[in-house]
């Protein structure tokens, strides 16, 4: 059976992250030899270790059934391994309860149980949901939709010019409000916002605070508690876990008002032709046949991040961002315009750029030449992109297995850019 645990190489703890032995356990590195894969796209979704591929495969291989149905031991050893990944999961994230970690098959789908289920039980016409304008489409959409269904009025804190929440307006927006969603870090801009000043800042006008944590769980140490968060969601493929499973945590008061937002098998104590009663949390919001080996991927992922160390993730991605600041400046000065906040510490590993006057989509299938593969494009954040002035921008993010090799990579392949399009 695979294991669970670390690689062992990961598992000491190193002074620096040594991004070359990191990369060596992601097999996707080794396809390609004679052009060399420089992915710089971890926030739309990171690689996956030996080790979170080998837990899948091993759970397959070894110990697959449905979990809480069967009474077989094969059915019990599936279930155990499914709940053990939810109990690794709520560690890693400082919840308190595993009761309070309910799976999902991505964040967008804990997003939308929140606005649905909680909302349409507790938001009445004209009540306030504050967002910002730095939020990704997941945390926006379910909201305007909540707004045309029921009508609750949406306000918005802006941001400022050099890419930081705009605060000055938020004793106004929560004037009423009953609901404050925010991002923990932009996957645009990748500002680290002040989470629990308005965390705070909103409990005390009453409001329940919903944290878009998609591009934060991933790369910086999460305690929930510490947040302020109310309900917290997040997504396995962008940290080093499957696709097709993600993460809804909310408080276990929160959770208990919630009603159920699926329907089916598993989220019910009892059915009768004429009503039904929930589960328990939280397989009260698990309707269905659940991603049972995703699940038990993320905890693998979950066992390798922490055998790395967050806060050893948090200082290599500053590290590389400041590389990467002090490069392209010194590489192509104003020509480079980097949108969002320019101290490293304030943000995270994610840069968003515009280049010259070349369009996003062609230096990105330009550095796809090279082997470099970044996004192009809106980033699932047009009302931002709008409050930017532009239509796209090109993003390169980096993680675990990336160092200053790639980074120097970007800034050659932009230079070939330039050339090409004789700029
Ligand atoms: N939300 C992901 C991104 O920012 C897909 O790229």
């Amino acid at each position: 059976m695979a294991t669970l645990s670390p690689a062992p190489h990961l598992a000491p703890r190193l002074d620096v992250l040594d991004a070359r032995r990191v990369r060596a356990e992601f097999p996707i590195f080794e396809r390609c030899r004679h052009l060399p894969l420089i992915y710089l796209d971890s926030a739309a979704s990171s690689q996956k270790p030996r080790a979170v591929i080998e837990a899948m495969a091993g759970y397959y291989e070894t110990c697959h059934a449905n979990v809480h149905r069967g009474v077989y031991g094969l059915a019990e050893e599936a279930t155990g391994r499914y709940e053990q990944a939810r109990a690794a999961v709520a560690r890693f994230i400082g919840a308190p309860s595993a009761r309070e970690v309910v799976f999902t098959k991505n964040a967008t789908e804990a997003l939308n149980l929140v606005a649905f289920s909680w909302g349409r039980a507790n938001l009445r016409p004209g009540d306030v949901v504050v967002l910002t304008e730095m939020e990704h489409h997941a945390n926006l959409v379910p909201w305007l939709m909540l707004a045309e269904q029921v009508g609750v009025e949406l306000r918005y804190l802006g941001i400022t010019d050099d890419g930081h929440l705009d605060l000055s307006g938020l004793d106004a927006a929560l004037d009423g409000a009953k609901v404050v969603a925010l991002t923990a870090m932009s996957n645009v801009l990748g500002t680290l916002n002040p989470v629990r000043r308005v965390a705070d800042a909103a409990h005390v006008a009453g409001a329940v605070v919903v944290v878009d944590a998609s591009q934060y769980v991933p790369h910086l140490p999460t305690d929930v508690s510490a947040l302020g968060a109310d309900f917290l969601a997040f997504t396995g493929h962008k940290m080093l876990g499957p696709t097709g499973i993600g993460v809804l945590w909310g408080r276990e008061a929160v959770l208990e008002s919630t009603p159920p937002f699926l329907g089916g098998g598993e989220m019910i104590r009892d059915v009768r032709l004429d009503g039904f009663t929930p589960n328990e949390l939280p397989w009260k919001f698990e309707a269905g046949t659940p991603p049972i080996a995703e699940a038990v991927g993320l905890a693998a992922a979950v066992r390798v991040l922490e055998g790395i160390g967050m806060e050893m993730v948090r200082a290599h991605e500053i590290a590389l961002t400041s590389y990467a600041l002090r490069t392209l400046d010194a590489r192509f000065g104003a020509d480079l315009v980097v949108h969002g906040p320019r101290a490293s510490a304030e943000r995270g590993g994610v840069l968003s750029f515009s280049f010259k006057d070349l369009h996003p989509h062609d230096i990105a299938q330009v550095l796809d030449q090279s082997g470099i593969c970044v996004r192009a494009g809106h980033h699932c954040a047009k009302p931002l992109l709008r409050r930017l002035g532009v239509s796209a921008t090109s993003r390169a993010s980096w993680y675990v297995y990336n160092d200053e090799s790639d980074i120097d990579a970007l800034a050659q392949g932009l230079v070939a850019c330039s050339e090409l399009f004789c700029l």
